[in-house]
């Protein structure tokens, strides 16, 4: 089952070709999760596998029993059996009879479009977790430290470095009677969110203020000999946010957009090859757990060109021994799973039902199953 991952494969998509990633095998041996039983709303007793370090994409005509499959059977009682392994509690099921397999998983997350945080504080940097780095690259300056400047200074959120005419934000607000409030750029730091004396040491001619309005694409450059800052910037340059500015305010990002940074700051935890191994050495606890992702029907809303970035960074992250399941009525999305559960065959008290669970190749062949015979047609056009 084990299949060499090379580092850096570069997938291409071009016109539309599938798979973009060799598909990864799944045989009886492939360690999996078992839903055996699954009975929440209109699920009737289904048994369910999803293999562990693979793509698995659940399809299905709308009310078919995706998103209770998925979501509430499997996301909610694994999140519980994780918390019951830390507990030292056995694990309680809940609209399923049991998951077999549950322990070999160390973390279970969704990944949603809703914005990352609330408050205006969080952008890029700060939520991906490189913003750290980066002070203590400027409190390293020959300058900082002769005026001894620690990496506190360079916070815009506390301390004595930030502007105090804006408190950091880099806006003021305006207040208009009987309209809501303006926000304009501070005039005190111009934007830059600092007071002087912190704008004063630079590196590469640059102050910390202005890093934070440097787009990705010139970070990258800007930061190359710096790896732990290059690599998850370079990250989100391959997801296509080459263009988002360091320090834009995280509630002010489109959907799609944050859900690319959080699925950027997932792999920016990943250990590609360490972890390859993830599903013959899983449940291992602690921060290179295996972890499964549940997203459902990401690519809502999406531009095609969006999509197919969308779908490189969920190859990335099973390529990096992670397992992630996908509800989507994408078909380009289909053709890339490694793995299908299709539910139906109708929807309402006419689904519930497991129609076909095997390979996209396999699922097409399955004249009962909606999505085999779209599937197929689809495959026969685009197949690399
Ligand atoms: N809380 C609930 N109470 C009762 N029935 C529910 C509940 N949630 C979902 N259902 C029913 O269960 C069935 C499956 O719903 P589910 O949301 O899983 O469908 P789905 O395949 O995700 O559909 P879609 O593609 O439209 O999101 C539907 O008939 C739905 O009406
Ligand atoms: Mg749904
Ligand atoms: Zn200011």
């Amino acid at each position: 089952m084990d299949r060499a991952v090379p580092a850096h494969r570069t997938l291409s998509i071009t016109r539309g070709r599938h798979p973009v990633s060799p598909r990864r095998p799944i045989d009886d041996a492939t360690p999996s999760l078992h839903v055996i039983g699954a009975h929440r709303h209109s699920l009737r007793e289904v048994d369910a596998r999803f293999p562990l370090g693979r793509l698995t994409v659940v399809t299905g005509v709308s009310g078919s029993g995706k998103s209770t499959l998925a979501r509430e059977v499997l996301l909610a009682n694994l999140a519980g059996a994780v918390t019951a392994r830390r507990e030292r509690r056995a694990p309680s099921w809940d609209g399923a009879r049991g998951i077999t397999g549950a322990d070999l998983v160390g973390r279970v997350l969704e990944v949603d479009q809703t914005p990352i945080g609330k408050t205006p504080r969080s952008c890029p940097a700060t939520y991906i977790g490189f913003w750290d780095a980066i002070r203590r690259l400027f409190a390293e300056t020959s300058e900082a430290r002769m005026r001894g400047y620690a990496p506190a200074r360079f916070s815009f959120n506390t301390g004595d470095g930030r502007c105090p005419a804006c408190e950091g934000a880099g806006v003021q607000r305006v207040e208009m009677s009987f309209l809501p409030d303006v926000k304009v750029p501070c005039e005190s730091c111009r934007g830059l969110r600092f007071n002087p004396a912190t704008l004063s040491v630079t590196f590469k001619e640059r102050s910390i203020g202005d890093v934070l309005q440097m787009n990705v694409e010139q970070a990258v450059e800007y930061f190359a000999a710096h790896p732990s800052i290059r690599a998850p910037l370079e990250l989100l340059e391959s997801v296509g946010l080459g263009y988002l500015t360091l320090g834009q305010p995280s509630p002010t990002l489109s959907g799609g957009e944050a859900q690319r940074i959080k699925l950027v700051t997932e792999l920016a935890k990943a250990r590609v090859g360490d972890v390859r191994d993830a599903a013959r050495r899983p449940g291992r606890g602690g921060a290179d757990a295996h972890t499964v992702y549940v997203l459902d029907e990401p690519t809502v809303g999406l531009h095609m060109a969006d999509v197919e970035k969308l779908i490189r960074v969920l190859h990335r992250l099973v390529d990096a021994g992670n397992t992630v399941v996908v509800i989507e009525h994408n078909l380009d999305v289909w053709a890339e799973a490694d793995w299908i559960i299709d539910l139906g065959p109708e929807g309402g008290d006419g689904g519930g039902r497991i129609v076909a669970q095997a390979p996209p190749e396999v699922v097409a062949l399955d004249s009962r199953s909606h999505t085999g015979r779209i599937l197929g047609e689809f495959l026969r056009e685009r197949s690399n």
